[in-house]
Order: structure tokens, then sequence, then C-alpha cells
């Protein structure tokens, strides 16, 4: 299949990348970075996390975000819903797009959000219909479909189950994530061409941590496959707080080189994204973890 002309980036930084930060990191930095990605150019921010403050102390301050960042009409700039308190803190908030978070594997599942599957499925539902009712956009992230670090192989119709499932609640988009980042190529298009069977191929995105290596790799081999939406971090930030030595979600800046030396259109200025890797770095008091960034930088400065 041919590459797509156009990809959308959903930039999940100031969530993903963040909750795993164990210093606290003030609503004003986090407030800082997703106006820096929103000039950037970006049309989805995944931005706070309406969760239990004692399973995920860092998104504590969900609501003090969501009120002081700057909105561009158009992006929608959405956060984390387990459940109906996290649905309606979530709205009281403004978020644009609620997204309902399960897994592929009982193990991680039980691990993170404290029930089984099926029980998800029916936390999720009254979710669901909420956002539906309120015209709310609703997306499933569907975790550990390329491996879990608990039971570790998860069956390509394991994948499938949980995708058709969220199909049925009526989600918008769906998220295929390499939570713990094993994926490798050939694998990933197995595991992509199995959740195409149960949802269109246009509102499937692929969400890779980079652990091993191997996201980019991992992304064009979805491209290959159709999938045209992808997630990613700003400076390469996080990690999952229930996915012990995951490191986190491909860099966004390695994304957008890679998109741009293929020609393919995101919208997002790469420059703009550099600094803004650049100032959550140095908060952060590390160096960044994107390369292409890095390298940018160096250049700047040469
Ligand atoms: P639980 O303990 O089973 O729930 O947690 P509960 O309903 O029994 O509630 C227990 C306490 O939590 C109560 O407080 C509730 O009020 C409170 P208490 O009475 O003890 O003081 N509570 C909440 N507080 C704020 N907001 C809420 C909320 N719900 C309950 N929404 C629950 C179940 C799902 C809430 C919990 O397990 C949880 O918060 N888990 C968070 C897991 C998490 O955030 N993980 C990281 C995000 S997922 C991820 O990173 C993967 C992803 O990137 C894709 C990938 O890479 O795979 C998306
Ligand atoms: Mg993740």
């Amino acid at each position: 299949m041919k590459l797509p002309h156009k990809v959308k980036i959903v930039e999940v930084g100031p969530r993903d990348g963040l909750q795993n930060e164990k210093e606290d990191v003030p609503a004003q930095v986090k407030i800082e970075l997703v106006n820096r990605l929103t000039a950037a150019g970006f049309s989805n921010i995944e931005s706070a996390s309406f969760v239990s403050p004692k399973w995920v102390p860092q998104m504590a301050t969900s609501k003090e975000v969501m009120a002081g960042i700057t909105r561009k009409p158009g992006v929608i700039y959405s956060a984390l819903t387990p459940n109906m308190q996290g649905f309606e803190a979530a709205m009281e908030a403004g978020a644009d797009e609620v997204v309902i978070f399960g897994a592929a594997s009982e193990a991680f599942s039980q691990r993170n959000i404290n029930c089984s599957i099926a029980e998800s499925i029916e936390r999720f539902r009254p979710v669901a219909e909420a956002a539906k009712q309120r015209g709310v956009r609703l997306r499933a992230s569907v975790s550990t479909a390329f491996g879990c670090p608990y039971q570790g192989e998860v069956p390509l119709d394991a994948v499938g189950d949980v995708v058709a499932r969220m199909r049925d609640l009526g989600c918008d988009e769906i998220d295929i994530a390499d939570t713990i980042g094993v994926s490798t190529p050939r694998k990933t298009q197995a595991v992509m061409e199995r959740a195409i069977r149960e949802f269109r191929i246009d509102g499937l995105s692929g969400h890779f941590h980079d652990t091993y290596g191997q996201a980019l790799a991992n992304i064009y081999a979805s491209m290959e496959v159709g999938i045209a939406i992808f997630h990613s971090s700003v400076s390469g930030l996080g990690g999952c707080p229930y996915a012990k030595g995951a490191t986190g979600n491909v860099a966004t800046e390695d994304v957008l080189y890679m998109m741009n030396g293929l020609g393919i259109e995101t919208g997002i200025d790469l420059d703009v994204v550099v600094d803004a890797g650049h100032f959550i770095s140095q908060f952060l008091g590390r160096k960044g973890a994107s390369r292409a960034g890095n390298a940018i930088l160096a250049k700047r400065t040469a």
C-alpha cells in the first residue's frame, strides 16, 4: 500500500509524558507546555487526565491545567476519563474529547485500572453514553496490544475483541497501544491488520512507546498497512506508572523529522516543537530524549 499523503499526530506529552514524572511539575509549567504545542500547530493535544490522584499524583492538577491553557479554535484538547467521576470532571474542565482506556490483557487491566476487561467495558458504557449525549468526541485506548509486562504475549484475537467492544461503545477513534514498546514492524502490521478487521481504518491510531527503539519503524510499518494517525510525546517524555521499565512515547520531533523527510504532511512546525521540547527538558533538568530534537538544537548553536 502507498504511504499516506498526510497524517494526524496527536501530541500526548502533557499527559502520557508527564504522568510518570516523580517530581511535581507545577500547573503553570504544564500550561506553558500545552500553549507552546498549540503554537506548533497540533490539532489534538492530550492535555489532562481525570484519574484518581492517589493512583497518579502528577495528574492531580488537571483541572487547573485545563482552566489555564489558551485554547485555539479547532484544536481538540483531550482528557483521560476512566469512569463517570472522571467524565464529569473533564466536562467541567471543558475537555473537547474524552478518552476511555482499557487493555487487551487481563493482567494489565487489573494493575492499571483495578478491574477486569469486561468490568472496564461496563464502567466505560455510561461514559460513552454521556459523551454521545453531550456531543463530545469519544476516543478509546487499547493498552498492551503488542505485549504485556505481566502476561507477556497477547493474542491477536484479544486485541480484536477489545477493539470491537470499543467500537460498539460508539468510539470515534481507537488507539492501538504498545504500552511497553516491545513490538517490531511485522508484528505491528499483524496487530494493526487484526484491528482493521473490527474498525474503520481512518479511525485507528498507533500509540508507540520507544522502550526497545522500534517506535519509528513501527510507525512506518503501520503506514504501510494504511494507518494515518499516530501519537507521540514532545522530547520523548513519559512512560506508564503501571508498566515498569517502559520508556516514553516515541519523540514527536523524531516522528516529524521522518514525516518531513518522507514528504508526508503533518501541519506541525518542527522548530517550534524543538523549542517546546527544550523548554520542558530544561525544567526537568535533563537532556531531551529526542534524537532529532537534540541534533537540531546542536546545529543551532554550532
Ligand atoms: P478504584 O480504586 O478501583 O476505584 O480505582 P473506586 O471507584 O473504588 O474509587 C476509589 C477512590 O478513587 C475513591 O476515593 C474515588 O473517589 C477515587 P476515596 O473515597 O478512596 O477517597 N476516584 C477518583 N478520583 C478522581 N478521579 C476519578 C476517580 N475515580 C475514582 N476519575 C480507577 C479505579 C480507574 C479510578 C483507578 O484505578 C485509577 O485512577 N487508575 C489510573 C490509572 C492510570 O491513570 N494509568 C495511566 C494512564 S493509562 C496509560 O498511560 C496507557 C496509555 O498511554 C496507552 C498505553 O500506552 O498503553 C493510555
Ligand atoms: Mg502510553
